[in-house]
């Protein structure tokens, strides 16, 4: 088969490199792509926004399946129109992807059916909106309704930071906005649950634990992910019982009841307090970096399971793993998220090799005349899978300081909740 992935990040060099190995794979494209997936695909320079183009190359190199990465293009609804020019496409429609495209539409769903999420208000002016923080407990959390690359959601400790969030929203800063939603801060430990939907059935993919904080201690500004380990330290069976039956089969209810399907990743963002779920978001792909992290774990043949959900065929596959444990620490340029250097050179990076149990998925990295440059602010994934995550992060740590990359950073705790407790 000939297959193309939309993306550029760490998230679709990890489920290229896993595509590149399945039997049925003739040839791979990613569009953009990175300097990692040229080592494994064939990257082309197009705009994936201009769906023109991007039908053109489809029809020219008949390609046979488009893998969809990121949330943009499906919230966009790239699923909608290759659909109808009859391309096979993998992710969910634009109907759907409102659960990640609104946070109001999310919402909504969760009160209608009974979801246990952070209880909310949605407002549409700055009156209604400070009266209400008047009365309100703090910290509180103010979001923008729309996508925002994970900066839409402020954490306000006091009535002050808490208006000026909302009159940020107000005043575009995320695009414009016709309303904000004010939530209850939750307490507890943060969880990322992964399920596949093949549009008739789901099934459980797997967890992990995102770090999303710039800082060691889970301290500092929010990121887009520092690194993540898998499977989640959190998960037991009476609480997988929980997310099932009172999150996820509700909201396969809720799609149902629209009359929609939802084909693709979901993936559900969760704060878990004393073993009960509640919902915090829901995204419609799979995270990036506990994608990186989850994927090598993966026993089965991620093409099989892909095709399946196309075919709507689901419920034949099983969906099988190492037991083993996966940490993925992100090496990010210096001065990230804010202000960081652009075309820096990572010299070196082609003697650290990956092997069974050790792996690089590039992020934000281009290659130009031989050498890799970093252009992003989240650069490489350095992946380790072992019985231990102690040893996986040793074992990842050394790798980056035998690259000794001058102009990067990385979190050295990832994971410490449950290693270094
Ligand atoms: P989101 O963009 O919705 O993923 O939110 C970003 C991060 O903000 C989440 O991963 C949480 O760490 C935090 N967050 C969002 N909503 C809440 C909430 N209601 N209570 C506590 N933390 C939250
Ligand atoms: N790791 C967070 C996300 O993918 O949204």
């Amino acid at each position: 088969m000939k297959i193309a992935i939309l993306g550029n990040g760490g998230r679709e060099h990890a489920i290229a490199s896993k595509i590149s190995k399945s039997p049925k794979l003739q040839k791979l494209y990613c569009i953009p792509g990175n300097a990692g997936t040229d080592l494994i695909a064939e990257n082309v320079e197009l705009d994936f926004h201009n769906y023109e183009s991007l039908l053109q190359f489809i029809k020219e190199k008949k390609i046979d399946l488009v893998i969809v990465g990121p949330e943009k293009p499906l919230v966009d609804g790239i699923v909608d129109f290759l659909s109808k020019e009859n391309v096979k496409v993998f992710g969910p429609n634009k109907k759907v992807s409102q659960l990640e495209g609104s946070k109001i539409f999310t919402k909504k769903i969760c009160e209608k059916y009974n979801i246990p999420t952070a209880q909310f208000g949605v407002f549409k002016t700055n009156t209604e909106a400070s009266r209400y923080l008047e009365n309100a407990n703090m910290p509180i959390v103010v979001k923008a309704d729309g996508l925002a690359s994970g900066k839409g959601v402020y954490i306000c400790e006091d009535l002050e930071s808490s208006n000026k969030a909302v009159e940020e929203i107000f005043n575009g800063k995320f695009g414009l906005a016709n309303q904000v939603l004010i939530e209850e801060f939750l307490q507890g430990d943060e969880m990322s649950y992964f399920v596949l939907s093949d549009g008739k059935i789901f099934k459980k993919f797997n967890t992990a634990q995102d770090h999303k904080r710039v800082g060691e201690g889970d301290r500092g500004k929010n990121t887009g992910g520092m690194g993540a380990y898998s499977p989640s330290g959190l998960i037991n069976a009476e609480l997988d019982k929980k997310i099932m039956t009172e999150i996820v089969n509700p909201t396969f209810e809720a799609i149902k009841d629209m009359g929609e399907s939802y084909k693709g990743f979901l993936y559900v963002g969760l704060m878990i307090k004393n073993n009960n779920p509640y919902l915090i978001e829901y995204n419609v792909r799979m995270g990036d970096p506990e994608c990186q992290t989850i994927l090598p774990l993966l026993g089965t043949d991620l093409l099989d399971l892909i095709l399946s959900c196309c075919d709507e065929t689901l419920e034949n596959q099983n969906i099988l793993w190492e037991e083993k444990k996966s940490m993925c620490v992100v090496l990010c340029s210096n001065g990230y998220p804010d202000i960081f250097k652009k075309n820096i050179e990572i010299p070196n990076i082609e003697k650290i090799k990956n092997n069974d149990s050790f792996f690089i998925y590039h992020a934000g990295t281009k290659k130009k005349d031989n050498q890799v440059y970093a252009n992003g602010g989240r650069v490489l994934n350095f992946v380790s899978i072992s019985d231990n995550l102690k040893s996986s992060r040793e074992k990842v740590i050394k790798e980056i300081e035998n690259l000794n990359w001058d102009d990067g950073f990385y979190r050295r705790d990832i994971g410490y909740k449950i290693i270094d407790k």
